[in-house]
């Protein structure tokens, strides 16, 4: 197995291994390679969607979205699978920066995606380092940020796809949830960002302007390409990225073509 590391702060592409049969010692190097790169990229990993459930259980349970619409569906049989379709008529990409369902009150702890269909071109992902964008901050700006928290919201970022009845039910069941701005990672010790501008509504304890102010900040610490690498897809190319020390967005320049991605996704634990 081959690790080589894609950029400064965050990245390693993943280089002779077969995912369908990974080898105990194998699963080792690829966590430890998981923790040390937040992001991992396979290349030609001609593999079924058993194996792709299968290789996710190697790294947790694995978790079925609560309401995966539209163009997000599970795949018939295999519910852990999330298909992420974009065509004209559908814009699921998400090209907002984030890390995934921070409107959980555990949100999940990374992803496994494959390429399905992949446009000739556009439609790469870009990833970051928030661990990076964190400690780049000046002094000021961490003492600051340090032990405030902030407010996550599905409804902020994914409930426009819904009826207002629906949404109401889903509000339900999924109301705002509290987060640390600065998260620390449980397996490294590692301070991450852990606000986002897709699903994070507002900085507690501080004005309402000064919690826009110190959002955009923050986002754009995470929009740096000091922090960044870029991620060029090809069909049964696997990423697997770590959602409590990174985050991701897509570039939208594919359409009018398609784009399908299919993820599985490892349950977390509670951010502190
Ligand atoms: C996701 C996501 C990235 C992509 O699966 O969580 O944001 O490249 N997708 O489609
Ligand atoms: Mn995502």
């Amino acid at each position: 197995m081959l690790i080589e590391q894609i950029s400064g702060n965050i990245g390693a592409e993943i280089s002779d291994v077969d995912l369908a049969n990974v080898t105990t010692d194998e699963v080792e190097k690829i966590k430890k390679a998981w923790l040390d790169h937040k992001v991992l990229v396979f290349r030609n990993q001609h593999i079924t969607v058993e194996e792709h459930i299968a290789f996710g259980r190697k790294f947790g349970e694995l978790e079925i979205h609560p309401f995966a619409r539209g163009g997000h569906v599970g795949l018939g049989d295999y519910p852990e699978i999330l298909r992420i379709a974009s065509n004209p008529e559908k814009e699921f990409a998400a090209v907002i920066w984030h890390s995934d369902v921070t409107w959980r009150e555990e949100p999940s702890l990374g992803s496994i995606l494959r390429g399905v269909v992949i446009p000739e071109t556009g439609g790469d992902t870009c990833f970051a380092s928030a661990a990076a964008a964190y400690e780049l901050l000046p002094g000021s700006v961490k003492s600051q940020i340090d032990d405030l928290y902030a407010i996550h919201d599905f409804t902020k970022s994914i409930g426009e796809k819904f009826t207002n009845e629906e949404r109401a039910e889903l509000q339900e069941k999924y109301p705002p949830v509290r987060h640390p701005v600065v998260r620390t990672h449980p397996e490294t010790g590692e301070r991450s960002i852990y606000t986002n501008g897709y699903h994070t509504d507002y900085i507690e304890g501080v004005s309402p302007e000064e919690s826009e102010k110190l959002l955009a900040l923050l986002e754009k610490a995470i929009m740096s390409p000091t922090v960044q690498f870029r991620l060029k897809w090809e069909v049964d190319t696997f990423v697997m990225w770590d959602n409590r020390s990174s985050q991701h967005a897509v570039a939208a320049d594919f359409y009018p073509n398609e784009r399908v991605v299919e993820r599985v996704t490892i349950i977390g634990d509670r951010p502190f």
